[in-house]
């Protein structure tokens, strides 16, 4: 009775985490979304609390010092968890989630050794289970700390490029697969511990291996890998939901790669297998004159503008200008102009970060445009105002030799005037130069997103009564 209790509530739980990637596919509907995972999330704890339980009266396996552990650990990670979430910044959120699947990483590793000690004489099926699942989580741990290194700034986001990288991560695999095999035909622990040293140096070559600029692609990698961990550690456990969750989680982090490869014209399985046959160019020595321009001549600029084409960046993330951006927004909208915005893939630092943003600075959805159908727009701009961008607005992207090449940028430059909000002349996220700022069309703004906004929004209206 209690275990149909129990698997009924798995699959209920089951349910509820597929409506929440339903929900979480719309932002009108993200936020429901959220509330069908967390109520899954609820459930999936209920019902296991009951499976303990159940194991404890039935079979008298769990003694009391395990629950005791079990719910302190449980404390100390929730504790942790909301003090955490609390504390991040909006900006902080990817190298947050890095961490996290560094965890599910770790706790796979875990759970494959605990398995294969309690049960060493266990059927060679359960062996390549705990084997994958090792492998899987090993190379999810190292890796996602790279990336965690990398986001923070803590590693240098240029690709590692060590000779012969390619035959390396083929010969780890070669070497995987033998270990695999001597583990399952043996049963010794040998094998197991080689293999774990081995996939978490595979783990950190294969993400050091990939250059700033497809990190990305690389979170949302490594976030598939992570489900695929905790698959196989469902398989491990004997946990049903655990291998639902682990299966949502790897294949929606696959398709979400997938559709980002596509997003930046990156192939999908050279991403996979650590920037394979990338090139590692470090992109051309721009040289030139750059022109400054204040914010009061920003403001007549605008002051004239019919059309104007707002290109949010990460920069605008980390000043939190969205709602000086937004009454900079409504502002000029109510004298006429036409005003919209352009959001590229992969601006800011997460999968629709500058959507987030601007939805929660209340700006309307039906003027925030994908890059693919604004593109064309820029030649008939009157003024691109680009707030906290740089790769994504990167010319270089079209030239070849760059690490950016090939990648779809939006085609600012061909407005009449660009502005450009940032603090100096620095290179964005991937380290590449940008030539756009020395054209002819362009001006800099320099200071902080927010102070610059803050500071057009006030000048505006003595502009429009000078002007009367
Ligand atoms: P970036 O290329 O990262 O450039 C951001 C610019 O903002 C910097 O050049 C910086 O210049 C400026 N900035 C920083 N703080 C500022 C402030 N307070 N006020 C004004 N400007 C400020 O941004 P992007 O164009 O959004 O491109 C995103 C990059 O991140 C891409 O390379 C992308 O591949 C990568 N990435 C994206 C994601 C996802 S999923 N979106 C995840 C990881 C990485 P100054 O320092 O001179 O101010």
């Amino acid at each position: 009775m209690l275990s149909n209790f129990i698997d009924a509530t798995y699959i209920v739980s089951g349910l509820m985490f597929i409506l929440a990637l339903a929900g979480l596919s719309k932002h009108e509907t993200a936020k429901r979304g959220n509330a069908f995972g967390i109520l899954g999330m609820v459930l999936a704890i209920v019902a296991t609390n009951f499976a303990i339980a159940y194991t404890d009266y039935a079979n008298h396996e769990l003694q009391p010092i395990s629950a005791v552990l079990l719910y302190a650990a449980l404390a100390i990670g929730a504790v942790i968890g909301i003090w955490r979430a609390r504390k991040v910044e909006m900006t902080g959120m990817p190298e947050l989630i890095a961490l996290l699947h560094s965890f599910v990483g770790a706790a796979a590793v875990m759970v494959g050794f605990n398995a294969f000690l309690q049960r060493p004489d266990a059927s060679g099926f359960q062996q390549i289970e705990v084997f994958l699942g090792v492998f899987i989580g090993a190379v999810t741990f190292t890796g996602s700390i790279v990336a965690w290194g990398k986001l923070n700034g803590k590693l240098a986001s240029k690709p590692l490029a060590l000779p012969g990288r390619n035959w390396l991560n083929l010969g780890a695999v070669v070497v995987l697969g033998l270990l695999g095999w001597w583990f399952v035909s043996s049963h010794s622990i040998i094998p197991l511990v080689l293999a774990t040293l081995v996939s978490l140096a595979l783990g950190i070559h294969l993400v050091a291996s990939i250059g700033g600029a497809d990190m990305p692609v690389v979170i949302s990698m490594l976030n598939s890998y992570s489900g695929w961990a905790a698959a196989f550690t469902g398989f491990t456990l004997g946990l049903t939901i655990l291998v639902i969750t682990g299966a949502l989680v790897g294949a929606s982090g696959a398709i979400l790669s997938y559709i980002m490869c596509r997003a930046m014209n990156r192939s999908f399985i050279s991403v996979i297998l650590g920037g394979f046959g990338e090139s590692t160019a470090v992109g051309p020595v721009v040289e030139g004159e750059h022109r400054e321009a204040s914010t009061a001549d920003v403001a007549e600029l605008l002051e004239q503008a019919r059309k104007v084409i707002i290109v949010p960046g990460y920069g605008m993330a980390v000043a939190q200008a969205q709602h000086l951006v937004a009454e900079l927004t409504r502002s000029l909208q109510a004298k006429g102009t036409d005003v919209r915005f352009a959001i590229h893939p992969v601006a800011g630092r997460l999968p629709g970060h500058m959507n987030v943003l601007l939805a929660e600075a209340r700006v309307p959805y039906d003027i925030v445009e994908e890059m693919d159908d604004i593109n064309d727009d820029f030649a008939t701009t009157d003024v691109v105002l680009v707030i906290g961008a740089n790769d994504t607005v990167n010319p270089a992207a079209m030239e070849e030799g760059s690490p950016i090449s090939g990648m779809p940028v939006l085609h600012v430059w061909e407005a009449r005037t660009v502005v450009v909000f940032k603090r100096s002349m620095s290179a964005g996220y991937a380290g590449v130069q940008n030539p756009l700022f020395f054209n002819e069309n362009t001006v800099m703004c320099f200071g902080d997103a927010k102070a610059s906004a803050q500071a057009i929004v006030s000048q505006l209206p003595q502009l429009e009564a000078t002007a009367r």
